[in-house]
């Protein structure tokens, strides 16, 4: 079976190992080694019960540009390497460090970015964990590819807001001149009723 806990300085020669084998984006050392020590809640590990290291997520959070009393969670990297797949490891990595970011941080959303053409990964963000299409990035890549940039909304989509206020102006127009009508009726009726 295996070990799911939070990244510790100790680990990153083999994170990167990990990275490297897995993914053309590698950061270098000074990168993972201020993630982890900045925010230690943020990026979690997968090992065998011998202690290898068979995935990762690697995550940092930022204060939100349009709420400064939000942040944002930023997930930077994931992998698991080739054998270990599609046992709900990263899955169980990327919600591990969702809650623990939630935990400490007032969180608006948590993004990334993904390759177009990476289908699994689309899969796992979209289909398993929720996240939606926020843009596209063209030419996000070194080699040119574009990203999709994804979100998770935790405290919000202002959007979907906007679009639920407006719903309710429509709406609560509505009701309050059925109120007002509902109002007027019964006036009469009272009226009506007191004459008699
Ligand atoms: N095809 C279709 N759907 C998939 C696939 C796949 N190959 N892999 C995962 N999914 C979806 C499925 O919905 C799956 O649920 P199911 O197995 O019940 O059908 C769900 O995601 C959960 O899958 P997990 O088992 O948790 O995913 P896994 O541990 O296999 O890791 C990952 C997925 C990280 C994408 C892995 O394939 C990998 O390491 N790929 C190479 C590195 C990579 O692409 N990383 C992401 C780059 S983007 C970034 O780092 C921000």
């Amino acid at each position: 079976m295996f070990n799911i806990r939070r990244m510790e300085p100790k680990d990153l020669i083999d994170v990167q190992r990990c990275n490297q084998y897995n993914l053309p984006e590698n950061y270098p050392m000074v990168f993972w080694t201020y993630s982890v020590i900045t925010w230690p809640e943020a990026s979690f590990l997968a090992e065998d019960l011998g202690g290898k290291i068979v995935g990762y997520v690697l995550a940092s959070v930022e204060q939100a540009e349009e709420n400064d009393h939000l942040w944002v969670g930023h997930i930077n990297s994931l992998a698991v390497l080739r054998p270990y797949r599609r046992l709900g490891l990263a899955k169980r990595l990327m919600t591990l460090s969702k809650e623990s970011m939630m935990d400490t941080y007032p969180l608006q959303y948590i993004q990334l970015h993904v390759r177009i053409s990476n289908r699994a990964a689309l899969s796992l963000y979209r289909d398993a964990l929720g996240y939606t299409v926020h843009s596209v990035d063209y030419r996000y890549y070194a080699d040119g590819e574009d990203a999709f940039s994804m979100r998770l909304w935790i405290n919000g989509n202002p959007d979907i807001l906007r679009h639920r206020r407006q719903r309710w102006k429509i709406f609560g127009s509505f009701h309050r001149f059925m109120v007002r009508k509902h109002e007027q009726l019964a006036y009469c009726f009272r009226g009506t009723g007191s004459a008699s």
